[in-house]
């Protein structure tokens, strides 16, 4: 079974609106956003080649990966259109004391 366990990313001040950071937990790498509607984590890494997302721009809800443009929608993960069109595992997040955390199953 797994359990959802909860791992600090940074204070919540750290993350920009409009701007993403890079989280690694057990070697692997996550994307830890932070959009007008509130903070979202993904997998870092796109679906369509080997591109980190976390060096991507994000416009309102939306992720730009930095190597084809593909674009992503943060909260659902949905991929929206060529050339990407697998969708991104995302993870649950919340912020509590002032710091963002990524929820990671065990
Ligand atoms: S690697 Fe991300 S769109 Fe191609």
């Amino acid at each position: 079974m797994n359990i959802l366990q909860w791992h600090e990313v940074c204070p919540s001040d750290d993350i920009e609106e409009e701007d993403v950071i890079a989280f690694e937990q057990d070697g692997t790498l996550y994307a830890v956003y932070h959009t007008p509607t509130g903070f979202y984590a993904t997998a870092g890494m796109c679906t369509h080649e080997a591109a980190r997302l976390t060096e991507g721009l994000v416009f309102g809800d939306v992720v730009e990966c930095p190597m084809h443009m593909g674009r992503f929608h943060i909260p659902t993960g949905a991929a929206k259109g060529a050339p990407v069109c697998v969708n991104l595992v995302t993870h649950p997040v919340k912020v509590e004391g002032g710091k963002v955390f990524i929820g990671l199953a065990d």
